[in-house]
Order: C-alpha cells, then sequence, then structure tokens
C-alpha cells in the first residue's frame, strides 16, 4: 500500500496566540490537498486557538514537545493527558534544537515516544547529524544509533504507525537543503533500520520525513523519493510558501 505523505510545519518558537489564529486562516485554503496529510506543529500556547481557526479544514494541530511523565512536579512542562483532551494528535519528539538546548539525550528521546504511542498520539520523532559528523563519515552509524535507541520497546504495530523527520543538523534554518541524494540516501538507510528491528511490513508503512531548509523550490524532487515521505518544515512554514510545499506536485 502507497503510503500517504505527510507533511507538517513546526512553527518553534514563534507566533502568539492571535498571530495564530492569523496564519492558520491565511493557510487554511492553502493546504487543502486530500494526497497528503497537514500538521501544523504549535507552541503550546497556540494550540487551543490553532485547534479552533483549523476546524472545518483539514489541518491538524500538533504540538512540538510533550513530557514523559503523566502529571505532577514538571514546572513548565506538558503532559500527554494535556495535549489528547483538546485533540493533538501528533508531537514532535526529540528536535535537534530540543537536544542542544534543553538537554534531550536519545533515552528521554525513547521514553518520550512511549509515552506519547501510550497516549495514542503519533510522534514525529527527528534525527539528524551534525556536520562534523558528515564530514567524518559517520552519518549513516549516528542515525542508526539514534532510531534504534529511539525505538526500544516500541512495537511493531507502533512503529508502523510512526513518523520519522531526518534533518541533518547543518541545513536546519541555514537556507542549505540537503541535496536529494543525502536525504535519499539517509531516509533510505533508516528505513532499513526499521527493517533490521522489525520487518519489512513495518519498514514499508513507517513514514520518513526530510527536514531541514525545505522550501517550494526543492519539495517537489524531495518529496519525489522512493524513502521520502514528505517533510517537516520550520521556515517555510510561516508562509504562504507553505501552501506551495504542501501542493508540491
Ligand atoms: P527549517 O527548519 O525548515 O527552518 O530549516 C526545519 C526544522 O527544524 O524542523
Amino acid at each position: 500500500m502507497a503510503r500517504k505523505k505527510i507533511i507538517a510545519g513546526n512553527w518553534k518558537m514563534n507566533m502568539t496566540p492571535s498571530e495564530a489564529v492569523e496564519l492558520v486562516n491565511t493557510l487554511k485554503p492553502l493546504v487543502t490537498t486530500e494526497d497528503a496529510d497537514v500538521v501544523f506543529c504549535v507552541p503550546a500556547i497556540d494550540i487551543i486557538p490553532a485547534i479552533e481557526a483549523a476546524k472545518g479544514s483539514n489541518i491538524q494541530i500538533g504540538a512540538e514537545n510533550m513530557y514523559y511523565e503523566e502529571k505532577g512536579a514538571f514546572t513548565g512542562e506538558i503532559s500527554p493527558n494535556m495535549l489528547t483532551d483538546v485533540g493533538v494528535k501528533y508531537v514532535i519528539i526529540g528536535h535537534s534544537e530540543r537536544r542542544e538546548y534543553f538537554a534531550e539525550t536519545d533515552e528521554t528521546v525513547n521514553k518520550k515516544v512511549l509515552k506519547a504511542f501510550e497516549h495514542g498520539i503519533t510522534p514525529i520523532i527527528c534525527c539528524g547529524e551534525s556536520l562534523t559528523q558528515r564530514e567524518q563519515g559517520i552519518t549513516i552509524d549516528w542515525i542508526r544509533q539514534q532510531i534504534k535507541i529511539a525505538f526500544l520497546n516500541v512495537t511493531a504495530e507502533q512503529a508502523a504507525s510512526a513518523v520519522v523527520a531526518y534533518e541533518p543538523i547543518w541545513a536546519i534554518g541555514t537556507g542549505k537543503t540537503a541535496t536529494t541524494e543525502q536525504a535519499q540516501e539517509v531516509c533510505k538507510a533508516i528505513r532499513e533500520c526499521i527493517a533490521e528491528i522489525y520487518d519489512d511490513a513495518t519498514a514499508a508503512a513507517i513514514r520518513i520525513q526530510y527536514g531541514g531548509s525545505v522550501n517550494a523550490d526543492t519539495a517537489a524532487e524531495l518529496f519525489a523519493q522512493p524513502d521520502i515521505d514528505g517533510g517537516l518544515v520550520g521556515g517555510a512554514s510561516l508562509k504562504p510558501d507553505f501552501g506551495k510545499i504542501v501542493n508540491y506536485k
């Protein structure tokens, strides 16, 4: 069965709640495709107004982060129940910015992934290498390590429904998109790694995105690759250009 594309915006720490409503309203008529799942991952405080604004459209609102405990003394964190209570179905886990600035590790990523599945939230699991790692030729080894730890104790059924976002750190927010060949090579390696951990059917079902300076000019070629099932889009998701990315064909 063909995999449905999934194109997700990652707003990062941008947009106040009122700006969020405005942006959803601007983008709503531009992203009406049936061919792809369209997800806007937004700051926690924007989730409720964005869901309201997106009503009646095909836009699904996701979160950018979630904690791995149910509740309690974790000042500043968002629990899975808080997300599901308002209808959130996707959450970005382990973005490289969270790993770099907020000390997330492969182990905490794994805990969050397990917790998201426990609550029926689809994790968008991020992985990616630094420029040094790429230059040293250890990209695939590094990504395989990230994937193997992220999926510890995740069942095949859960893995089949997961989304992985391959985002080379050197391509994020830099305007330097990975070449189509580089992106396809790593996304293929991720699928092979999933086949090794689970089986061919799980590998064939899991959706793998590319992220890192995706824009209206690069989306079509990237998303046409056999192992690239859409994108995780930062900067360009805040602009009408996101409509062009969603309608890349
Ligand atoms: P970018 O961000 O598209 O602005 O490079 C992508 C991401 O960090 O998810």
